[in-house]
């Protein structure tokens, strides 16, 4: 018989942790969102207030579900909280230092059979499980942007993953509504290994000047269906995270196709980083507000 799942430890509640706090809301599970200070847990608590409140102004969910929902959340400033989670999820800071020293401290504060997952999208999950002392219970979790969404969780294991907790796992990501796929642990994972070469060239051809950001976007979305054009697509992931992500897939592999296009550095450093920032290739009023520029 498998674990069952009752109460969800969300570390860190930027903007994938928050819409993984709302999925486990949304399914009734109890979530403890955990955040660093008052000032981000304001912000993570305001991310979830307006992605529920949207879902009510479109006629998703009632005001009441909203609000139960919202209720099965505690936020905190308080780690020591997540002592009473049957799985924690970590969505901090993509550093391996920061994670490391995270895994150490939840040592000593969660149940010896609770399972510690990561949400990293980057970084190898068995170098962060070497942090913990239960290494076999920890795993991969790697939710897509935007998270309340997009029904795609991978599940990533390590050569140590117990098998058990990677089946129990996967059961509860069925649980809340998403398709897991189980892939091991190689930078990238499944789709960012196949979906960043793609973003990559996008940037190259933008950089060079052969087509205008428009054109690029509408491109793949009137010829090939997608729901977002490349250079859309990445200031929703974030430039710094894009970049991030291709850095490290390229120091791993070594395939061209994941060297990052020069312009993605210079706008990082600049400031651009897409929505969150309110500029990137396109300009923003806010974090989900149409193109203005
Ligand atoms: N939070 C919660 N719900 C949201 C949301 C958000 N940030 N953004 C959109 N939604 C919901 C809307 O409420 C709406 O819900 P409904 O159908 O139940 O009413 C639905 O999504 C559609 O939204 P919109 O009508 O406003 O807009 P679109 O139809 O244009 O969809 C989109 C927006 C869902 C972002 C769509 O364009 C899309 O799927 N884009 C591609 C996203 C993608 O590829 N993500 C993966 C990125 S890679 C990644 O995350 C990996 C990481 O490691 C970087």
């Amino acid at each position: 018989m498998g674990r069952d799942f009752k109460t969800i430890g969300v570390i860190g509640l930027g903007t994938m942790g928050a819409g993984i706090a709302e999925v486990f809301a949304r399914h009734g599970y109890a979530v403890v969102g955990v955040e660093l200070n008052d000032e981000t847990l304001a912000r993570g608590r305001e991310h979830l207030d307006h992605s529920t409140g949207r879902a009510v102004a479109r006629g998703k969910l009632t005001a009441e579900d909203q609000a139960a929902l919202l209720e099965r959340i505690t936020f905190t400033t308080e780690i020591g909280e997540v002592k009473a989670a049957d799985l924690v999820i970590e969505a901090v800071v993509e550093s391996p230092e920061v994670k490391k020293a995270l895994f150490q401290q939840l040592d000593g504060i969660v149940r010896e059979d609770a399972v510690i997952a990561t949400n990293t999208s980057s970084l190898s999950v068995t170098e962060l499980s070497t942090a913990s002392s239960q290494p076999g219970r920890v795993i991969g979790v790697h939710f897509f942007n935007p998270a309340p969404v997009q029904n795609l969780v991978e599940v990533v294991r390590t050569v140590v993953t117990e098998p058990d907790v990677l089946d129990d796992v996967a059961g509860l990501v069925r649980a809340v509504g998403k398709n897991p796929v189980v892939c091991g642990d190689k930078a990238g994972f499944i789709a960012n290994t196949l979906l960043f070469g793609y973003l990559n060239h996008a940037v190259a051809m933008y950089e060079g000047r052969y087509a205008s950001r428009e054109d690029i976007d509408a491109a793949m979305r009137f010829g090939c269906g997608y729901p977002m054009g490349p250079l859309a697509l990445l200031d929703l992931i974030g430039l710094d995270t894009a970049y991030e992500i291709l850095d490290t897939m390229y120091k791993q592999g070594r395939d061209r196709l994941h060297a990052p296009a020069p312009i993605l550095k210079q706008m990082v450093t600049a400031g651009m980083l897409g929505r969150k920032s309110g500029r990137g290739f396109y300009t923003y009023e806010g974090p989900d507000s149409p193109v203005v520029v």
